[in-house]
């Protein structure tokens, strides 16, 4: 291929390493037209009342956490359509849809634009600006992710969530639902990622290696989070599923006690997005209960007290992060996680030999 790997073993390793590179990069594009609503202006589109997000996979995920975004800051209701199920949802008037596809080509969303009302317009995320999405939409925001040529997505999800996350905060000021004030200092805090990135990495390489050889003949996985940290426990899951072949199940963990517990076995391994939220602890007491192999996930400065934290867990921690786009460097150690896996496996971690870079059917 024409990107040149550098030192890395492989395209994944390099687009994971290359994460807090491209959020700065976003950041210094985007950064000044966030707090005072011009990034939004510029895009020419009405206001919006009501947002409706539509992707599938790991767009699909990147645009959960952009929705929770804007519930929690604007209170504007905010739904999540997986593509190919757009047609059993109604949009309420004054609804914006949010196509999200890093290719801009996958079919499931394309078909979902052309079942939509006109009334909707769209607004196009994609790393791909001259793509089929980006002609069919009313507006476009680019990725700037540059181009990623391993299959399982990576970068161009982290790169989908700061400049989704950019935009709305810019939408919110824009329409008086959020102070500039505030803007700002969200701002300030997404500046702080590249550094809290590099040191998820940091720590993810020094235990990532023996912990993916402690699950690696575990038949399945569970992925747990809550709030702001389920998104990225869906994304761990579905990048084990992509690059190992193995079963791997993300749930919220208040609804472990309503079915997956039953999963739970001896050893069975056990990942906990862990962004703080004290609640957690009766997940992981649980788990631990059956015997569970639990990998807490961000826990430093966590609020999940001690005693919760059994002595032997493996704990991938770098700090605390109480944003409402969640604990997004928490996505650095669970795509190497599922990059380790998947080569202790013997899998090639560039072109899973069931996956396609884009989904041009349906
Ligand atoms: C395929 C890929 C996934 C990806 C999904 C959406 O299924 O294997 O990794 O998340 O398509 O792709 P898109 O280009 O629309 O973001």
């Amino acid at each position: 291929t024409a990107v040149d790997l550098g030192a890395h073993p492989d395209h994944m390793a390099k687009e994971i390493d290359e994460q807090p590179g491209v959020v700065a990069d976003v950041l210094a594009r985007v950064r000044h037209r966030t707090a005072d609503g011009s990034t939004w202006v510029g895009l020419g589109l009405p206001p919006f009342d009501r947002l409706a997000v539509v992707a599938c996979g790991t767009s699909l995920h990147a645009g959960q956490v952009i929705a929770n975004t804007v519930r929690s800051l604007g209170g504007v209701p905010t739904d999540t359509v997986v593509a190919s199920e757009v047609e059993h949802v109604v949009l309420g008037p004054g609804t914006l849809v949010l196509a999200i596809s890093q290719s801009g080509e996958t079919a499931d969303v394309l078909r979902a634009l052309d079942r939509l009302d006109d009334r909707h317009p769209v607004l196009a995320l994609t790393n791909h600006v001259h793509s089929s999405l980006a002609r069919r939409a009313d507006a476009v925001l680019d990725c700037h992710a540059g181009p990623e040529v391993g299959v399982a997505a990576t970068k161009s999800f982290t790169a989908q969530v700061v400049v989704g996350v950019t935009a709305v905060v810019s939408a919110l000021v824009a329409s008086g639902r959020l102070e500039p004030s505030r803007a700002v200092a969200l701002v300030d805090d997404l500046a702080r990622l590249p550094e809290r990135m590099a040191a998820a990495a940091v720590v993810a390489a020094d235990r990532v290696p023996l912990l993916a050889a402690t699950v690696r003949d575990a038949p399945g996985f569970l992925f747990l989070g809550r709030g702001p940290g389920l998104p990225y426990a869906a994304e761990g899951a579905l990048k084990v599923k992509e690059l190992s072949y193995r079963w791997a199940e993300a749930s919220p963990a208040g609804e472990l006690k309503h079915g997956p517990l039953a999963l739970v076995d001896d050893g069975t391994p056990v990942v906990v997005v862990d962004h703080g939220d004290p609640r957690l602890q009766s997940a992981i007491a649980e788990v631990r209960a059956r015997g569970g192999f639990v990998v807490t996930i961000g826990g430093a400065g966590s609020d999940v007290p001690a005693v919760a934290r059994p002595a032997d867990a493996t704990d991938l921690a770098w700090g605390r992060s109480v944003a409402p786009w969640g604990p997004i460097e928490a996505v650095v150690p669970l795509q190497m996680l599922a990059r380790e896996l998947a080569l202790q496996l013997g899998c090639d971690v560039d072109k899973p030999h069931d996956r396609a870079r884009s989904v041009t059917v349906r």
